[in-house]
């Protein structure tokens, strides 16, 4: 049988993840925020006094730092960051997600065993981690991508809209703001995300929102045939009811309403990730967060980011939706969002 892929160095890989976790001690204790802030190239004086931290240790970050590639030297021994600053802070935000997953690791050790729990309740600082990840510009860059093309499925914009699984609710709110004449719910089953969320509109808004704790799985029952749109983002694959929170969609669902799943585009089938860049991103996430939390309910099995795009459209087609496209993407070609509509009530029949 052959082989479909070859094996990279694993030294250099290890070597590298090392020279991560340094460039992430950088990020998140000021040193690059420092660096940015200093004329370049700069000595690794004037970066201890930017930075406030102790020469020595500035010496060796920068070091490490120049053997990993990520700074660079000039012949007289000063030192540049040479990266955009949005390029900066994406992989820098995104490299303190190591001593997140650092702390998980002895849960993950426990749930990995055969006589272990089946996983773990969500981690805040990981659900903070994501919060922060929707900054205002990239939430915009988002709705425009992802959300108007779905929304414009129906005309008009006085909307009843569903954020379900809403988090901190940052989201929620942007898209409040961006259809003021519609009417905004916004659900989630972690009580600290929600109280987060009704603090944030308590002082300005916006008004046209409403934050509940409650399961997806589990909503209001004068919910039925409620709303326009349904929006699950980042949820499905995180939940250990997704049955659940299927069938109740389609229930709080206008006979005429849409509903959107977002998740990481990364497909079912190892077969088709071989050195796939965005699930070496998303992966080792969903291994060490979103597995053991998709992990708990009843059955103990978990979805998490592996469940992929072609196992998550057929169990929204196995509740009987009809999944659509919208934008020029074929639904079948593997992506961030799948739209999906209730099939229409044939006559006589109760599903
Ligand atoms: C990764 S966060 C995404 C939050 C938000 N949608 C966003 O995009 O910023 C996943 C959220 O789904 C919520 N969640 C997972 N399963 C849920 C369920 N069955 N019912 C309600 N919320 C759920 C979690 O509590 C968590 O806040």
């Amino acid at each position: 049988m052959a082989f479909v892929s070859e094996p990279r160095d694993l030294a250099q890989i290890v070597r590298d993840g090392l020279g991560a976790l340094v460039f992430a001690f950088g990020y998140k204790t000021g040193i690059v925020d420092a660096f940015g802030e200093v004329e370049q190239p700069c000595t690794a004086e004037e970066l201890s006094q930017k930075a406030g931290k102790k020469l020595r240790y500035i010496q060796e970050w920068l070091g490490s730092m120049v053997a990993t590639g990520i700074v660079t030297m000039t012949e007289d021994g000063k030192y540049s960051l040479p990266h955009d600053k949005s390029v900066i802070n994406m992989w820098g935000h995104a490299s303190t997600l190591f001593p997140i997953f650092c702390e998980l690791f002895p849960k993950l050790e426990e749930a990995t065993s055969q006589d272990g729990p089946s996983g773990y309740p969500s981690y805040n600082p990981f659900l903070q981690w994501v919060d922060l990840c929707r900054s205002a510009e990239t939430l915009k860059t988002w709705n425009e991508m992802f959300l108007v093309p779905f929304m414009k499925l129906k005309p008009g914009d006085a909307f009843t809209i569903l954020d379900l699984g809403c988090g901190f609710g940052k989201h929620s709110r942007e898209v409040a703001k961006l259809y003021p004449n519609s009417k905004i719910f916004a659900i989630d089953m972690d009580e600290r995300s929600i109280e987060h969320a009704k603090k944030e509109i308590s002082t300005c808004g916006p008004n046209n929102i409403e934050y509940l704790c409650t399961k997806g799985g589990n909503l209001p029952k004068e919910w039925t045939e409620k709303f326009d749109f349904v929006i699950i983002n980042d949820v499905l694959h995180d939940s250990y009811e997704v049955d659940d929170i299927l069938k109740e969609t389609k229930r709080v669902l206008k006979a005429d309403g849409y509903a959107a799943a977002y998740d990481p585009p990364i497909s079912s089938y190892h077969l088709k990730i071989v050195q796939d860049v965005l699930a070496q991103f998303y992966l080792p996430c969903s291994f060490f967060h979103c597995l053991p939390v998709s992990s708990m309910g009843p059955s103990g099995e978990g979805l998490g980011i592996g469940w992929g795009y072609e196992r998550k459209k057929q169990k929204i087609e196995e509740h009987g939706f009809r999944v659509i496209q919208v934008g020029d993407k074929d639904v079948n070609t593997i992506q961030e969002g799948i739209v999906f509509q209730k099939l229409l009530k044939r006559k006589g029949s109760n599903s």
